[in-house]
């Protein structure tokens, strides 16, 4: 199982390698002959503080795979602490309910062959200067906008303006930076599509509900349009009973006790998530967004399920000698990346960006990293351990370590089409 994803990664890679030499030849040549000054001075260039030495840098890691590596120690620790940064809220805020250990913040990912550039705030927010962020999905969604914030909070904090937006301001969130004019959102969407209680009981953390599984969920869709980065991602709700619905008629269902119902997969269902998702995408007329898949992040309860006293103790990462990327969590991770692939291709014709922010084995080697019983959530049955979310600062932050460096390749390759268009009207 392990050499399946192995090679999965390999084929991306692969696939993307090819393009991006393909893409710095050109550029390295027209930076050669195309005096700096006219090129500064004529040129719409997406953002005129792009550096050479800034290329370079990223030409250096092209044949890098980002998503296989191992964790480090890393003694200087993490960017924040929650003193530093106001935004933490208390479902993350591990040190603020007594967290003894410190280690599990003193870890940075290491790519195999090349460094993870560090964040630079600063240049996160010249990226995205003028554009928009949303984050679709469930609360671990909400969890890695959590450290967005916080990785900006040194150089800028951001406007509240939820409550423009809607009346749901614990599930609906809006941030608004003036002096970039960036905005960054997060749209409650645990499903993707659309969902509905189904249980006589009413809702309980795993009560029966029903999915439709062809019908995107309106809760994002009617806000998605306008926006330039979707981060889209779900989880751990597709664990619970659920029916499933298609053409409006229930077509069977998951972990659920109906007798005369026949019994379907959670990879069906998540599978269908995922494709409705990516296709209403497509089909959206407004729509020119950079749609990002950030892959499964596994729990880690041990000692019981997460109903039965589970926890997760733990103070240090595996190493990938002790863990193995198998069972449902490779699963659901071949699962969405299948219908990722399927839709990077029908995005091609739409001229729309699909791409992986492949985090699930980043993280099924941190079992330290969650909040356990030193989170706490106004919502939430105290009783039960928390080994689904992600302390703050915590492991969450290399997701958007990984997004900036894909921001900026995303820059460069749009920076070579201009270069390469100038080229040819002169
Ligand atoms: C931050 O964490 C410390 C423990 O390290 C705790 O005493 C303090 O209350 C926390 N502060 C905030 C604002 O959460
Ligand atoms: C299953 O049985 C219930 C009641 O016995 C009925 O209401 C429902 O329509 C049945 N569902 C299917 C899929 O046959
Ligand atoms: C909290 O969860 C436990 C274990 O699932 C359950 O026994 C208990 O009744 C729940 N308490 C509340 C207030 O929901």
């Amino acid at each position: 199982m392990k050499a399946y994803a192995t090679e999965l990664n390999e084929r991306n890679t692969r696939q993307n390698t090819p393009k991006m030499v393909f893409l710095l030849a050109p550029l390295l040549i027209l930076l050669a002959v195309i005096p700096l000054c006219t090129y500064n001075s004529r040129l719409a260039l997406p953002s005129a503080k792009i550096s050479i030495s800034e290329l370079r840098s990223i030409e250096l890691e092209k044949k890098c795979d980002i998503f296989s590596g191992k964790w480090v120690p890393y003694p200087k620790g993490p960017y924040y602490t929650n003193e530093s940064c106001h935004l933490i809220i208390d479902q993350h805020n591990c040190m603020k309910f007594g967290r003894p250990d410190t280690e599990f913040m003193k870890w940075r990912w290491k790519p195999d062959e090349c460094e993870l550039p560090m964040f630079i705030p600063v240049q996160f927010l010249e990226i995205v200067r003028g554009k928009s962020m949303a984050f679709v999905g469930d609360s671990v969604g909400r969890n890695q906008m959590q450290s967005l914030l916080c990785l900006l909070a040194s150089v800028a904090y951001p406007e509240d303006i939820s409550h423009k937006y809607t009346s749901e301001t614990d599930y609906f969130k809006r941030f608004y930076y003036g002096e970039y004019k960036f905005t960054v959102a997060t749209l409650w969407s645990p499903f993707l599509v659309k969902a509905s209680d189904s249980d006589p009981n009413g809702h309980s953390l795993n009560s029966l509900m029903n999915l439709y599984l062809d019908e995107a969920d309106e809760a994002w869709v009617s806000q998605i349009e306008n926006f330039d980065y979707v981060i889209i991602s779900a989880g751990q709700w597709f664990f619970r009973p659920l029916i499933y619905y298609e053409n409006g008629k229930s077509v069977g269902c998951h972990n659920c006790d109906i007798n005369n119902m026949t019994a379907i997969t959670k990879y069906y269902g998540y599978r269908m998530a995922f494709r409705t998702a990516f296709r209403t995408l497509q089909r959206l007329k407004n729509y020119k967004g950079i749609t990002f898949l950030r892959t499964f992040a596994p729990s880690h309860f041990e000692n019981g399920d997460w109903d039965k006293g589970g926890n997760c103790a733990r103070t240090r990462p595996f190493t990938s000698q002790e863990v193995k990327l198998d069972g449902y969590i490779m699963e659901f991770y071949l699962t969405q990346v299948e219908e990722l692939r399927a839709a990077e291709k029908q995005g091609m014709m739409k001229g729309l960006k699909f791409l992986l922010l492949d985090t699930t084995e980043i993280m099924l080697l941190r079992p330290d990293g969650h909040p356990s019983q030193y989170g706490h959530s106004l919502h939430k049955n105290k009783t039960v351990n928390d080994c689904v979310h992600w302390c703050l600062p915590g492991p969450v932050d290399t997701w958007n370590e990984i997004l900036f460096y894909m921001l900026k390749i995303e820059r460069l390759r749009s920076l070579v089409g201009k270069l390469m268009k100038y080229a040819e009207v002169n």
